[in-house]
């Protein structure tokens, strides 16, 4: 009799769950009421993820299901094993409580987008925006309902792995490419089909690893931290981000799952997030082998304080957590307001209302639009570096023969990058392929792949590339990394071009023909050892699906480059770290004070040289400055100037400047704004970027580039951690890279 109440209760209870009463009950009220029906044993199941992985645990979960236990799954992507999954849920259980299906979809689910890094190059938030709609579209084929996306991991380190998921080294851009991630991702009715929530990480710091080192120590200023490396976070919690997941990482001796400033004073005090906070995987229990605490339980009780609301496939919180509560050591009211968390957003994604997945109603995967997206994002993510002679673009009609040569002209699998679960690499177009289609039927296309991968140090075939290229009136080379050599856990501390690549490139410069490198990586590169060995490079990140077509119309000059590195590229890996919004410091650098230690006069020894914030063996400039970005047009920047000289606080001022097309090539390009508090309560930045626009100019054609920028622009956290603006001098500059001496001058005054 008992059970059969029971039945009745849970039928009952979805029943009501699944309609609400009424259309005018809010979110907060059905989220009370539900957690007012919950058992404590519930609420800690809605805290729990469960790793899908294999089928073997397929009953086992579902025995979770059942009981209330998971409150959400990953890895799973079989549509017909996720409905299954979430009939047990909403069916089975005592209050039919839908799941969160979480997947890492990065940059593209079956149709591949530029890795984060390359679509950061694009500068572009459409573009991007369109690439997340586009990975959403096609997971929520598979049930996913969130996505583990966007990384806005700010990263001044190209050592670091996953730099090549990150957004690049400014909080600006970071900020706004973040939002359109998310907007793409959530898109503008979060309940609607084909929408996915989207999950902020990794919060926060870890982009800031020792050394480079993937899941190594951060060490962050508290006003850094504030100014730098929490803005994009900030700036995707204001967008609506559903979700933030914690860093592996410690920062100033606390690790991040256990870390109660981040999560609770600044996240949920300050900030006011109103979603939830998952752990990264396993790192809830990780806080024991960090050395902070000595078992499974004291850390379940350190990430339910510090406000971590769900566990990422661990079993801390699920073992623990009721253990806790009944001593007294954590307070209901923590399991109560993580599992409301959560179920917020589960009522926001519509979940209750329908749980299910039919692939039918959504679009096809790798629809025309989703690899048009694709092609679009790769063509404006290539950064054009270095062009000598106009040797770019080739022009077919001019040329009988091209040599292509390399280890990633025709590798499918590594143009698609890193974090590709579900990539499908039957879609990816190599460059070799493209390049045949395009002109092929003109021009005599040889092919020496000449080493095995990219890491290789055989030069077996080398004389053989070096023939190739000179029979043929150019030689292009496809150099870079695997998609291997970035991604989690898999940094490096040489960043140069692997294995035998440099003498490949002294060997083809030998051919006598124009050289040009086509680079595909996960990371700024130093390249310092074959820059002068080539005619020109273009720098293609790992470009996706589609981005043999758009390397290929690039090559040829079907379109322009338009790309804009999103980080800098250092000379040395000594230089690192180096970024353009640097601190001026007491004695800054010029070409006048530094001293090569080749020019160190050897008879008559000196006491100091230069005096200021160099090393004596790279200078103090990068290889190529955040922002650089080459063109086949030419872009003119003059008159630059301020709506008024003198605005006070609260007001804005509009910066412009004329921007003329002074080439014979329609080009896009991106004009930066960069500007410079000269005096503040804690030292600023040389330069920040404060906005950005992609123009596309006819040859002759001129625009004005205006950018409004309001005084709540400039603030920044001073000494007290307050955020503010201060009165004084500004200055500002309009170009085409960090390195525009383009300036003008403006000032704010105290308001009334
Ligand atoms: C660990 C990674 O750090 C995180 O970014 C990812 O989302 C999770 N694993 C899930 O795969």
């Amino acid at each position: 009799m008992a059970a059969i109440c029971g039945l009745l209760l849970a039928l009952n209870m979805s029943a009501s769950i699944a309609n609400p009463s009424s259309d005018s009950e809010t979110v907060e009220q059905r989220v009370s009421a539900l957690l007012a029906r919950m058992t404590l044993a519930e609420k800690i199941g809605q805290m729990s993820q469960v790793n899908v992985g294999d089928s073997y645990i397929h009953d086992y979960l579902a025995e979770g299901l059942r009981a209330g236990r998971v409150g959400s799954v990953l890895n799973e992507v079989n549509v017909d094993v996720v409905n299954e999954l979430q009939r047990i849920a909403v069916e089975e259980s005592r209050l039919g409580i839908p799941l969160m299906v979480g997947r890492d979809v990065i940059h593209g689910f079956k149709t591949v987008m530029p890795i984060p890094l390359g679509q950061a190059a694009t500068w572009n938030p459409d573009v991007v925006r369109e690439g997340a709609r586009v990975a959403a579209l096609e997971a929520a084929t598979a049930g996913v309902n969130w996505t583990f996306a966007p990384m806005i991991d700010i990263s001044r380190d190209a050592r670091w792995g996953r730099i090549a998921e990150s957004l690049g080294e400014d909080p600006y851009l970071a900020s706004v490419l973040g939002v359109a991630m998310v907007e793409g991702f959530q898109g503008d009715e979060l309940s609607a089909v084909g929408t996915i929530a989207a999950c902020a990480k990794h919060f926060a710091g870890y982009g800031a690893a020792e050394s480079g080192r993937d899941y190594a120590t951060t060490n962050v200023s508290e006003n850094e931290l504030r100014n730098v490396y929490l803005r994009p976070f900030k700036a995707a919690v204001d967008a609506g981000v559903t979700t933030l997941m914690t860093s592996f990482s410690d920062i100033d001796g606390v690790p991040a799952s256990g870390n109660e400033f981040l999560l609770r004073q600044i996240l949920r005090g300050e900030w006011g997030f109103d979603g939830f906070v998952v752990s990264d995987w396993d790192s809830v229990r990780q806080l024991q082998i960090h050395g902070l605490t000595e078992n499974d339980r004291e850390s379940a009780f350190e990430a339910a304080t510090a406000g971590v609301d769900m566990e990422m496939h661990g079993d801390a919180f699920s073992k623990h957590l009721e253990e806790l509560i009944e001593a007294g050591r954590v307070s209901l009211d923590v399991v109560d307001t993580a599992a409301a968390n959560i179920l917020r957003a589960k009522f926001r994604l519509g979940l209750f209302e329908d749980p299910y997945t039919d692939p039918e109603k959504l679009p096809d995967i790798a629809n025309a639009n989703a690899l048009a997206t694709a092609r679009k994002a790769a063509l404006q993510s290539v950064v054009m570096l270095k062009n000598d002679h106009d040797t770019l673009p080739l022009a077919a009609e001019n040329l009988n023969s091209i040599a292509i040569i390399g280890p990633l002209a025709d590798a499918p699998y590594e143009q698609l990058g890193t974090w590709i679960f579900d990539g499908d690499r039957e879609l990816s177009v190599t460059p070799m392929h493209a390049i045949h289609s395009l002109v092929g039927h003109e021009l005599d296309v040889r092919y020496v792949r000449a080493m095995e991968n990219s890491r290789s140090r055989v030069t077996e075939a080398f004389d053989e590339a070096v023939q190739v290229a000179a029979d043929s009136d150019v030689a292009i080379l496809f150099l870079g990394e695997e998609s291997i050599l970035s991604g989690e856990a898999h940094s490096r501390a040489d960043i140069s071009l692997p294995g035998g690549q440099a003498e490949l490139v002294r060997r083809i410069r030998q051919s006598g023909k124009p050289v040009v490198a086509v680079i595909l990586a996960g990371r700024p590169l130093t390249l310092t050892n074959i820059v002068d060995e080539v005619d020109a490079i273009l720098f293609a990140w790992h470009p996706g699906s589609m981005g043999g077509p758009a390397i290929a119309d690039l090559l040829f000059g079907v379109e322009s480059p338009s790309g804009k590195l999103p980080a800098t590229f250092p000379r040395m890996v000594g230089q690192i770290p180096i970024y353009y919004n640097q601190k001026n410091t007491g004695k800054p650098p010029s070409p006048e004070t530094i001293v090569h230690i080749d020019e160190i006069d050897a008879h008559a020894p000196q006491l100091s040289l230069g005096m200021t914030a160099f090393h004596l063996d790279a200078g103090y400039t990068p290889l190529f400055a955040f922002g650089h970005g080459l063109s086949y047009a030419t872009f003119n920047y003059e008159q630059i100037a301020t709506s008024a000289a003198e605005i006070r606080l609260g007001e804005s001022v509009v910066i412009s400047a004329e921007l003329t097309n002074t080439g014979a090539f329609t080009a896009d390009e991106v004009a930066q704004l960069y500007v410079r508090d000269l005096v503040g309560n804690v030292t600023r930045p040389v330069r920040e970027l404060k906005g950005f626009r992609r123009v596309r100019l006819d040859p002759g054609e001129s625009t004005t580039v205006n950018f409004e920028l309001h005084t709540d622009d400039l603030a920044f956290y001073g000494r007290n951690m307050q955020l503010m603006t201060e009165p004084g001098e500004f200055h500002a500059w309009i170009g085409g890279s960090s390195e525009t001496e383009l300036r003008t001058e403006f000032r704010i005054i105290a308001g009334d």
